[in-house]
């Protein structure tokens, strides 16, 4: 879910005609940035550009970036001298190029990026995608590189256009959250994505009334903080996400409601009530906790305690018997003893995952525990993580495997692997894939699970279907 591998092309891989405009967009990072690529394709298409999937067919290139560990921006001036290339071969035979950078490492290296990249045409932090038109302009005019990172008051949702159109699969992301006021010590969102802010909840059911037209049965709520979702509600009152599920599952009748990244300081009890009571909400819920360790969660500003967790999750168990937990770790944050990491793999071993996403701390600049001092050695922090993953990994399998012989209904979202398969997420959000017609695709049925592999699940379909 945080997989933070290159994405490229998002969008639909589709020829450049002389009637259109080629656009590659290479994303990076969590499913908000999925999100927002998709919003940008989206704002531009009126102007003719549509989705090519290599960079040297497009007139427009984004690289959607994403900051919160390693090495971000070493990869993105790698990436961009592989773009260099690509726009000088094109301006070779005439065509113009317009190079963008977008998302977090934008917000926070913008001027950085200008200095050292000047063949960059235009640099867009988060706030500002739906300016994305007029800086292409400014852009072709010749006017010199265009920086956009500031966090402007208006709310960029508002300006976005309506038109989204519906994915195909049967399952969308929305985002309702952005940004994040919580300042864990390691963490650079806070300031790539500013301060917590919520969309309106017409806005999101509007939305999410759109995607239902199309064919939508799965909605993935999205915010870097989304159970702090706080909008203005149609009866002028601040709606909760408690609130929010429950409008979406009811009256909009969406039948599968997942959101992500929770907090557990933000799991309050009129949410924890809605996962008793809408069978809407799915049975799998990403709760990061990063350390099970009181003395590094106090130093990493969680704000909550390894018990305050583990009391959460038996509240959430007796809401939701079976609901599945998934979760964040950092391993060797600074400061971080053998004693604190033997206390992470207790509460793992205790709460039971899965699945799960686990990282060696990565010091980020401007953050407090940059600066800290205390860090942890790399070969320590490699060693830690390889016996986390392990733990992990057998919590995973052992969760898998839990269901060979269950019946689940699929959603199928796209094609297997291999000819004449398809596959999906069951309620649980494990990959499942069946052979089965593509005409499956969009739509839930029950699937007899019998294989458990690496990382997905292989079963049989139970009902008779259409293979027409
Ligand atoms: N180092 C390592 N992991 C980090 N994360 C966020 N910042 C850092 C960092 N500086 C992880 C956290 C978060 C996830 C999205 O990325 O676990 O929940
Ligand atoms: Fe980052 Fe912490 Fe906010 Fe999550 S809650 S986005 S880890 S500051």
């Amino acid at each position: 879910m945080n997989s933070l591998s290159p994405r490229p092309g998002v969008a639909t891989p589709q020829a450049s005609t002389s009637s259109t405009r080629g656009l590659h967009v290479i994303t990076w990072g969590c499913q908000m940035n999925v999100y927002d690529s998709e919003r940008m394709s989206d704002v531009l298409r009126p102007l003719g550009y549509r989705a090519v999937s290599t960079p040297d067919a497009a007139d427009m290139i984004i690289l959607n970036t994403c900051h919160i560990r390693d090495r971000a921006a070493e990869k993105v001036f790698s990436e961009l001298g592989r773009l260099r290339k690509v726009k000088e071969a094109r301006a070779e035979q005439g065509a113009a190029t317009v190079l963008a950078v977008a998302g977090c490492v934008a917000q926070a290296e913008g001027k950085e990026i200008l200095a050292r990249a000047p063949y960059v045409d235009i640099v867009l932090g988060p706030q500002t995608y739906h300016r994305l038109p007029e800086m292409v302009a400014r852009a072709a005019r010749a006017a010199g590189a265009v920086i956009e990172t500031d966090f402007p008051v208006e709310q960029k949702f508002d300006f976005l256009p309506a038109d989204r159109a519906a994915p195909a699969g049967g399952s969308a992301f929305l985002t309702i959250q952005e940004g994040c006021d919580k300042f864990c010590s390691f963490c650079v969102v806070p300031y790539t994505r500013g301060a917590e802010s919520s969309r309106p909840a017409q806005a999101v059911l509007d939305e999410a009334r759109r995607l239902v037209a199309g064919g939508v049965r799965e909605i993935t709520l999205l915010g870097q903080n989304v159970n702090a979702y706080h909008g203005e509600g149609p009866d002028g009152r601040t709606w909760g996400l408690a609130r929010l599920a429950r409008v979406l599952a009811g009256e909009l009748g969406i039948e599968r409601i997942r959101y992500t990244t929770s907090h557990p300081r933000d799991m309050e009890d009129d949410l924890i009530a809605a996962h008793r009571d809408l069978p809407q909400l799915m049975p799998f819920l990403h709760l990061p906790v990063q350390s099970g360790s009181d003395r590094v969660l106090a130093a990493m500003n969680r704000g909550h305690t390894a018990d305050d967790y583990r009391t959460l999750v038996a509240r959430l168990r007796e809401a939701r018997p079976d609901l599945a937990l998934s979760s964040d770790f950092i391993v060797g944050h600074p400061g971080e003893t053998d004693a604190d990491f033997a206390d992470t793999m207790r509460l793992i071993d205790e709460i039971g995952f899965a699945q799960a996403y686990s990282f060696k701390y990565s010091s980020r600049p401007g953050t407090p525990a940059a600066g800290a001092g205390m860090h942890v050695p790399e070969d320590v922090k490699d060693a830690r993580l390889q016996e986390l993953q392990a733990m992990l990994r057998v919590q995973q399998d052992a969760f898998n495997d839990a269901t060979i012989g269950q019946v689940v209904p699929v959603l199928f979202t796209g094609r297997g692997r291999k000819p004449g398969q398809v596959s999906g997420k069951s309620p649980w959000l494990q990959a499942v894939s069946v052979e089965g017609p593509d005409s499956l695709i969009g739509q839930i049925a029950n699937v007899d699970i019998r294989h458990r592999y690496t990382n997905s699940l292989g079963g049989i379909l139970t009902e008779e279907t259409d293979r027409a």
